[in-house]
């Protein structure tokens, strides 16, 4: 039987990962630095921000969703919320009613994973075989979103849009099923088809990639644990060396039965930067990579992930692995506009080990035991930039945000939240992204601290 997580010292509920006790709006903040007039959107970001913080057994994936936001237009920084997402729980929690709307399977779970929009849709994403949350452009809750009553099951955390064609992708997994499915909504938010592709043990899969022609499939050996779930685990999947690693690429149009299966070494993924098939039609895929095993109910003392290139030839059933970067790092991102297509540029967050020598006696993270730089990279000429803040900063995921909507692929900003220790509360920074290890473009004052969490997009208006 795993070890129960987290105990009743969560480094999780602790330093920067405290959740917020509160909801705030807050009108026409202070910027240092200018705000460059094409930021003209919303920056969203979600993550864990548990109602109770005093629950002993919380683990970090399954805290109450809760969406920061931060509006810019026409150089200044029009509002912040945040906003807890009204799953029946919370709401019940706040003494709302609760907006009601379709629920998959009986699963209910926080949506605090990402937030992104599709359709005219925003929508807070969770895995694991819930729905989607829709949200108002101000942050509150409409209610679970099940596309129109067009999509089957339940949804995924992370999704590929492809902006050739409007489709949003999505590979969604959930313990009781036999299969994995691949989800395609079409531009008008409905979805236009589904693939089952059949999997052994019941794989977590939190993330795949999407090229122009395949759906890439990540089937590691963390997988549902039934003994786990009887135990009370309460996210019971756990580290399973009976489980083959492979990677699956499934033709974009299916069937099923045409998926193309190649081994991997056993490895921990949580995160692709993006995949593309090369001009030989190889499928080039960049990832974050953890070592085996990987101990998802801790989620500490698992090592440094790394910055990896995979390579499959389906002509030749040849896969490769190879390292891109082994400096620790994660939350790795492209140019939303590339994604399923080459991309010359990374980013990434430094994150560094995060175990038994990085917590305290009081379960709080030593200084640096997160992120406190991003890093660029430029994977043509095989250069990295780093941008480091101070000590105490606990930098999360970077956007990119484009200059235009046809500019170069780095031609643009990137936003990320950034804690200040110093004022004690954080910053929307905004860096130029030909010049990352430059000072910041612009600095969004808010009027908290932002938790360390998990996934944000930058919404343009009116693209
Ligand atoms: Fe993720």
């Amino acid at each position: 039987m795993p070890d129960q997580p987290m105990l009743d010292r969560s480094p999780f509920l602790q330093g920067p990962f405290a959740p917020v006790t509160e909801e705030i709006t807050a009108l026409d903040l202070p910027v240092t630095g200018r705000l460059p007039a094409d930021l003209d959107g919303r920056y969203l970001r979600n993550g864990p921000n548990p109602l109770d913080a005093d629950e002993p057994l919380q683990h970090w994936f399954l805290g109450a969703g809760m969406v920061h936001g931060v509006r810019l237009r026409n150089g200044r920084a029009e509002w912040y919320r945040n906003r807890w997402v009204r799953s029946r729980q919370v709401a019940e929690r706040l003494g709302e009613p609760w907006p009601g709307g379709p629920v998959h399977a009986g699963m209910d779970f926080a949506a605090n994973t990402h937030v992104l929009a599709h359709a005219g849709r925003t929508l807070a994403t969770v895995e694991a075989g819930a729905l989607p949350y829709e949200l108002t452009d101000d942050l509150d809750t409409v209610g679970p979103c099940d596309f129109d009553g067009t999509l089957p099951g339940g949804y995924a955390a992370h999704t590929k849009l492809d902006r050739r064609t409007g489709e949003l992708h999505a590979v969604a997994y959930c313990w009781v099923r036999d299969h994995v499915q691949h989800v395609v909504v079409g531009p008008d938010g409905r979805v236009t088809g589904t693939t089952d592709v059949p999997v052994a043990d019941g794989p977590m899969m939190h993330d795949f990639a999407l090229t122009d022609r395949y759906v890439v499939l990540l089937d590691l050996p963390v997988t549902f644990s039934m003994d786990a779930a009887a135990a009370g685990v309460q996210l019971p999947y756990t580290w399973n060396p009976a489980h083959p690693p492979r990677v699956g690429l499934l033709p974009r149009t299916g069937p099923s039965r045409e998926v193309r299966w190649f081994e991997v070494d056993p490895c921990w993924v949580f995160h692709t930067l993006n995949a593309y098939d090369d001009e030989t039609g190889r499928v080039v895929l960049d990832l974050c990579r953890y070592e085996a095993p990987y101990d998802l109910a801790a989620l500490t003392g698992n090592g440094s992930p790394t910055l990896d290139r995979w390579t499959f030839d389906p002509a030749t059933g040849v896969a490769r692995q190879d390292r891109l970067d082994d400096r620790p790092q994660e939350f790795p991102r492209v140019d939303e506009r590339v994604v399923a297509r080459p991309h010359r540029y990374g980013y990434s967050a430094v994150t560094a080990e995060v175990g038994a020598a990085t917590v305290g006696q009081d379960g709080s993270f030593a200084d640096g035991a997160f992120a406190d730089a991003l890093l660029k990279h430029d994977l043509a000429s095989g250069t990295v930039e780093a941008h480091s803040f101070p000590r105490g900063s606990a930098v999360g995921e970077a956007v990119f945000a484009p200059s235009a909507p046809d500019a170069a692929e780095d031609d643009g900003h990137l936003l990320a939240f950034v804690h200040d220790p110093d004022r004690g509360a954080t910053d929307l920074v905004v860096l130029s992204a030909q010049d990352v290890a430059g000072p910041p473009v612009a600095r969004v004052h808010l009027p908290l601290r932002v938790p360390l969490g998990f996934h944000g997009s930058w919404l343009p208006d009116g693209r």
